[in-house]
């Protein structure tokens, strides 16, 4: 299958690690040049130099970006804007404050808003009119199987997370006869450096969220990055304002 990535530019937020840096990465076997925003420097760095030699061919870049800060979004964008514009906008961050609901502070619960769910509508605004001009363009956001069903402990998760899924839906609507396919994608549990962690803290819950999907196991971030880049290709026409799982069968609900 052409993916048609090739000369196609993408913003990928949280790419130094895990499930951004998977889909970075095969972004980059795909021809497409890349830019990928986390906040350390160094992590920034050590991925755009390995993306490098994966293709020497294609254009890796790498920002210093936090989504919790308005003027360090705007600043990057305009930045990246100089040079080009983005025709594939990932939104991806790490996980918010876990806890209880009403232990969760309210500075969590605004740290979460302006990450989860503040930057996915910043980046939207700044990005969307050089996707227009262009009548072709991808936005996907990495959200959470807590989007459809509650998981323990992630309330902040959950609540902007679903609060996406209307967001995501709405602009689909606005920006569908102009090319641009906007999508949310749920993985399940999936094997990255905070997963691992958690391993190591409770064995026993790893291996419960592995039971509770269908296939019995943990995905590799690999496999979300496929199902990521195919509905960021131009093989992906007609799916758009929905919400994708990528969770080995781990969601009971009927959606
Ligand atoms: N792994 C799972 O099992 C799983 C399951 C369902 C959903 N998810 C969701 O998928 C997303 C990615 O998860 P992951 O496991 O791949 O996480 P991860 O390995 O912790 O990677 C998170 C990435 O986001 C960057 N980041 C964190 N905060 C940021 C900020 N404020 N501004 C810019 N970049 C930021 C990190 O780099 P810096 O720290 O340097 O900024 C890193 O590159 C998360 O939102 C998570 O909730 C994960």
């Amino acid at each position: 299958m052409e993916l048609g990535l090739k000369n196609r530019t993408a913003l990928i937020t949280g790419g130094s690690s895990g499930i951004g840096y998977a889909i970075a990465e095969l972004f980059v076997e795909e021809g497409a040049n890349v830019i990928i925003a986390s906040r350390d420097y160094s992590r920034v760095e050590a991925a755009v130099k390995t993306l490098k030699r994966k293709n020497p061919t294609v254009k890796i870049t790498g920002k210093v970006l936090d989504l919790s800060n308005e003027k360090n979004i705007r600043k990057v964008i305009t930045e990246i804007q100089k040079l080009g514009s983005i025709d594939i906008l990932i939104n991806n961050v790490g996980g918010p404050a876990s806890g209880a609901t009403l232990d969760i502070t309210l500075e969590g619960w605004d740290k979460g808003y302006y990450s989860l769910l503040r930057s996915v509508i910043l980046l939207a605004q700044l990005t969307l009119p050089g996707m227009k001009k262009k009548k072709w363009g991808r936005i996907l956001t990495i959200t959470s199987t807590s989007a459809v069903e509650l998981i323990p402990k992630l309330p902040v998760s959950a609540t902007f997370r679903a609060g996406l899924k209307a967001y995501t839906k709405g602009l689909a609507k606005e920006v569908g006869r102009m090319g641009v396919l906007v999508n949310n994608l749920l993985p399940g549990p999936t094997a990255t450096a905070r997963l691992e962690e958690l391993k190591k803290k409770s064995p026993a819950f790893f291996e419960s969220m592995a039971e509770e999907t269908a296939l019995g196991r943990i995905a590799d971030p690999k496999e979300i990055a496929r199902v990521a880049v195919f509905l960021c290709s131009g093989a992906n026409s007609y799916v758009t304002g929905t919400d994708v799982l990528a969770d080995g069968g781990f969601t009971k609900a009927l959606r």
